[in-house]
């Protein structure tokens, strides 16, 4: 009939229309293959909306060091070859005043971290320090100087000699903390310690959260090796706001970490940002990553990138395993403690943000774009299937911890009263309802009850499983170990009782 004629047409039509777009699809993939190819500076479009980003443009493209023989020594030739133009693409280095400039167009040289994380054994075994009974291995002597022993592979410790571990650390070589051994990680079986560890680039966007920024700094202190710090001369509302993080840096109160700081100053709001507040939450870490990436030097394509919000902060042993670990795949997740305005409302499950993976994924994968790696889409990524192809994996996404094993806290509106009004005031306009735009809710008494009970700006009193600052991962050690100082993270300041 008739009815079924037009079905049949329908159909034809459809195939055509199906097979045009396979092709555009091909064709849009081929373009992406070839502009990596030609290692096209991901910041066109970036450097064009921004005067202060002039530097930028000096440094057409990112600083690739020829990475790791080992890291390439599992690929073939033709894989080598893929890659060259990215790894080789070493490109003229910005003027050396640079280095004396303002703190946002100074640039961040990597280097090797020689930091002796594992020591020999008097029986030979290599063992993770930390992760290791000392008692057992009393005796050693030799310690592992990872630049003058290139040849000593720790993978080919002798066989059959073992490390004893302590309590929650794990494998041949007790570097597995228990948060990885406890993981959804596939290949745990394949894991080995490196020669030399990655370096660690952990990014994030700063509004006022300076307790658990000191918080991050010292609990990542010695793991990580550059923090990309981003602030803006706006909020994410698009007031002006002052650059508070600047002057702390320039007073003094950073100069523990000041060396480890990449400093990015956002001197602009997106346009559009004012009505719709999810383009400034994404441009701000499209930002971060990639002003911070192109004052990098000396990156590695097996270096690791991890990207935060300022109230997400992962536990030292998990970074620090994927700093001295490969086998493990990408990208990373991390199953952090939940909890609002301080550690003893403690919410039920984990969050878990995908927020790592390898200098090499960032760049091919996800354009040097960090929301990107946050979004949970990595598999529609052009580059995806040809980086996959280039490791010679799987990619397969994991999460450091689980639901039950904590590998980080994130510590939702952790102010004192006068930061919850601050943060209310300079929220982003498209979380509605926006709080911040009723004026009773940014009344100190009313922050102060909700403090109290641990309701929430719609009245709402959610239910709180009891918690204990003495329980295993209630807060970053630094908070715990400055307790007063820190008290009202740490223990509900409006509660007659104990917190
Ligand atoms: C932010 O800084 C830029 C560059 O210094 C300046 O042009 C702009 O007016 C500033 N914006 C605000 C709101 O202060
Ligand atoms: C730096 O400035 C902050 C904020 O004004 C202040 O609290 C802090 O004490 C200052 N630190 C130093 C070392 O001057
Ligand atoms: C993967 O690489 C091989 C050569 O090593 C090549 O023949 C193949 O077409 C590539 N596949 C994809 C999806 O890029
Ligand atoms: C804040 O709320 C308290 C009690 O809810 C009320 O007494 C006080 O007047 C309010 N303050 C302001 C500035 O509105």
């Amino acid at each position: 009939m008739g009815r079924s004629h037009m079905s049949a047409r329908m159909r034809v039509r459809m195939y055509k229309v199906f097979l045009l777009c396979l092709l555009g699809f091909c064709v849009i993939s081929f373009l992406h293959y070839y502009k990596a190819l030609q290692n096209i500076p991901l910041l066109q479009e970036l450097s064009s909306t921004s005067s202060h980003l002039k530097t930028l443009k000096l440094v057409s493209g990112f600083f690739w060091n020829v990475p790791d023989t080992e890291f390439l020594s599992h690929h073939n030739n033709h894989k080598h070859d893929y890659l060259k133009g990215f790894l080789e693409a070493k490109v003229i280095l910005p003027d050396d005043t640079f280095q004396n400039g303002d703190l946002h167009e100074r640039t961040f040289i990597l280097h090797d971290d020689s930091t002796p994380f594992f020591i020999q054994t008097k029986s030979g075994a290599m063992c993770f320090q930390k992760g290791t009974k000392m008692s057992d291995t009393a005796s050693q002597r030799s310690i592992l100087q990872q630049q003058h022993h290139q040849h000593d592979s720790i993978n080919e410790g002798k066989k059959g000699v073992k490390c004893a571990c302590r309590q929650g650390w794990h494998g041949p070589h007790c570097g597995i903390p228990t948060i990885v051994q406890h993981s959804d990680l596939s290949t745990k079986s394949k894991l080995m310690p490196r020669k030399v560890p990655r370096r660690v680039i952990n990014a994030i966007n700063i509004n006022h959260e300076f307790d658990l920024l000191h918080a991050r700094f010292h609990e990542l202190a010695d793991v990580v090796d550059v923090f990309f710090v981003c602030e803006s001369n706006f909020t994410a509302y698009g007031d002006p706001r002052p650059l508070y993080f600047r002057q702390l840096i320039l007073n003094g109160t950073f100069d523990y970490i000041k060396h480890k700081i990449l400093y990015i100053f956002l001197d602009h709001f997106p346009n559009g940002g004012r009505s719709d507040g999810w383009i400034t939450d994404d441009y701000l870490r499209t930002y971060l990553t990639k002003n911070g990436m192109s004052r990098i030097q000396g990156l590695k394509a097996d270096d690791v990138f991890i990207i935060d919000d300022a109230d997400e902060i992962p536990a030292r042993d998990g970074i620090l395993f994927l700093k001295l670990y490969d086998g493990w795949t990408e990208p990373v997740g991390i199953h952090m403690r939940k909890s609002l305005y301080g550690f003893y409302w403690r919410q039920f499950g984990t969050l878990n943000v995908l927020s790592g993976c390898t200098a090499a994924m960032l760049l091919m994968v996800y354009k040097g774009d960090g929301i990107l790696l946050r979004r949970r889409s990595y598999y529609t990524m052009s580059g995806f299937r040809e980086y996959e192809n280039f490791t010679g994996r799987i990619l397969v996404p994991w999460a450091i911890g689980s639901p039950v094993h904590y590998a980080g806290w994130h510590c939702s509106w952790c102010f004192k009263p006068e930061g919850i009004y601050y943060k209310l005031i300079s929220a982003q306009n498209g979380d509605f309802p926006r709080w911040g735009d009723y004026k009773e809710k940014q009344n100190l008494s009313y922050i102060q009850e909700l403090i109290r009970t641990g309701g929430w700006f719609d009245g709402t009193v959610p239910d709180y499983p009891p918690t204990d600052p003495k329980e295993h991962m209630y807060a970053p050690k630094y908070l715990l170990d400055n307790y007063e100082k820190y008290g009202y993270l740490l223990k509900n300041a409006y509660t007659k009782e104990k917190g």
